[in-house]
């Protein structure tokens, strides 16, 4: 039998990521592949494949056990990167798994049309993903769908921190009855290193094995309220100059993305700008009209989001201003501190933030001190999108907020 792993009683903390030392990728593979086997007999399988390190060491695992048995999927969302569809073939094809890719961006937006909270879109969005994965499924003939869900998506959905997208049979969601295919998870106690590891074990190339992760919704959950196609493209250009500049760092960091956010702001709460001033000469904090995610204890947080305007410094000697304001506000889950525009001159509609971090298990996350003069040059490169009107970078930690914005 697969394993399967008991939520009960189980609390959230760093600690239970075991590390990848321990882990024998030869042996987990054995046993994987023969608890495959046995499970799936002669079903046809799918599995939906994003190009993450997780979906394609559960892909190359599936592949050992079953060979043509098994039917890879791409689901063209529309809320992919740049040039992703033709990145994930290539990969996967590197890996002899051949790809069908799904086209379903008129399906999407059309179901997140007027839905501005983040938990809403979440569900719409897997929804969505599972029924149009449901039917392609059927038309070839698989009642299996393989998932590679690890550890992190189950213990934060069933924290309720988050409505991950892969995450179903742990809140209790009847696959069979719902989308017409039973679920098969077999990397379900495994941790980010350790799939990692195993994905070089199975022949991943360098770039799949240590991709940094791209959640399952996209840039959906990077596209903070409303949504639209406008939008999702000023945030597509603004991720492709981020993800340019932020991973030819050496280290870059361990995550490194771009959020979007309309440009409508309200004055903070007073005790809020005097606690930034402390740490800020001239700091100017007001709240942004969208809410994002956030982690309190073992919940999860839905609050303001505030743009902090002042002196130029060095990023890292604001890390400590997050704190300060979610003290005097504990509405605020989020501070980003301005890098470039807002001063009038430029009329766009969005605000960019950008996100990037340092973190072992994703559990917990600090922000990366990324120096200003590289925040900047990123910045004007993202700036010359008319549409967007002011840049920002994330100074906050996991907690208070989450690495991803919804
Ligand atoms: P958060 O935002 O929860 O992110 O602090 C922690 C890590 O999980 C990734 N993430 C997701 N991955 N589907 C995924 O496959 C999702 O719905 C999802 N949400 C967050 C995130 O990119 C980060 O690495």
């Amino acid at each position: 039998m697969l394993s399967i792993i008991s939520l009960e009683g189980y609390t959230i903390s760093a600690s239970d990521s075991a590390n990848s030392f321990d882990f024998d990728p030869a042996a987990f593979v054995e046993e994987k592949v023969a608890e495959i086997r046995s499970v799936v007999r002669r079903d046809r399988v799918a599995i939906a494949t994003s190009g993450g390190v997780d979906s394609t060491a559960c892909a190359a695992l599936a592949h050992r056990a079953l060979g043509k048995g098994l039917v890879c999927f791409f689901m063209d969302t529309g809320f992919m990167r740049e040039g992703e569809v033709e990145e994930v073939r290539d990969l996967l094809s590197s890996l002899g798994l051949p790809l069908k890719i799904l086209p379903a961006k008129d399906r999407f937006m059309k179901a997140l049309e007027g839905r501005t909270d983040a938990e809403s879109k979440r569900l719409v969005f897997r929804e969505t993903f599972y029924t149009v994965l449901g039917e392609a499924a059927r038309k070839e003939g698989c009642d299996v769908l393989l998932q590679g869900t690890i550890a992190p998506d189950w213990i934060e959905s069933s924290g309720g921190i988050k409505t991950q997208h892969n995450v179903l049979e742990q809140l209790g969601v009847d696959t069979v009855e719902r989308f017409g295919f039973r679920l098969l998870e077999p990397l379900l106690d495994l941790y980010k290193d350790q799939v990692r590891a195993l994905a070089r074990y199975l022949g991943a190339r360098v770039d799949a094995s240590e991709r940094q992760p791209f959640p399952g919704p996209g840039l959906l959950v990077r596209c903070i309220g409303p949504v639209s196609e406008e939008k999702v493209e000023v945030l597509r250009k603004a991720t492709k100059a981020v993800e340019k500049h932020l991973g030819a760092l050496r280290p870059a960091p361990k995550q490194y993305l771009a959020a979007v956010i309309e440009d409508e702001r309200s004055p903070s709460r007073g005790g809020v700008e005097v606690a930034a001033s402390r740490m800020l000469l001239g700091a100017r904090v007001e709240y942004l009209r969208w809410l994002a995610t956030g982690v309190k204890g073992d919940n999860r947080a839905y609050g303001k989001i505030a743009i902090v305007t002042g002196r130029e410094t060095e990023p890292v000697d604001l890390f400590g201003l997050p704190e300060r304001v979610v003290h005097q506000d504990g509405e605020v889950v989020r501070v980003v501190y301005r890098i470039s525009g807002g001063n009038g001159s430029k009329k766009g509609k969005y605000i960019v933030i950008v996100r990037a971090v340092e973190t072992r298990d994703f559990m917990t996350a600090k922000p990366s001190a990324i120096p200003l003069r590289v925040l900047k040059r990123m910045a004007d490169r993202v700036m010359e999108d008319d549409r967007v009107s002011v840049v920002c970078y994330d100074l906050t930690s996991k907690p208070p907020a989450t690495v991803e914005f919804e």
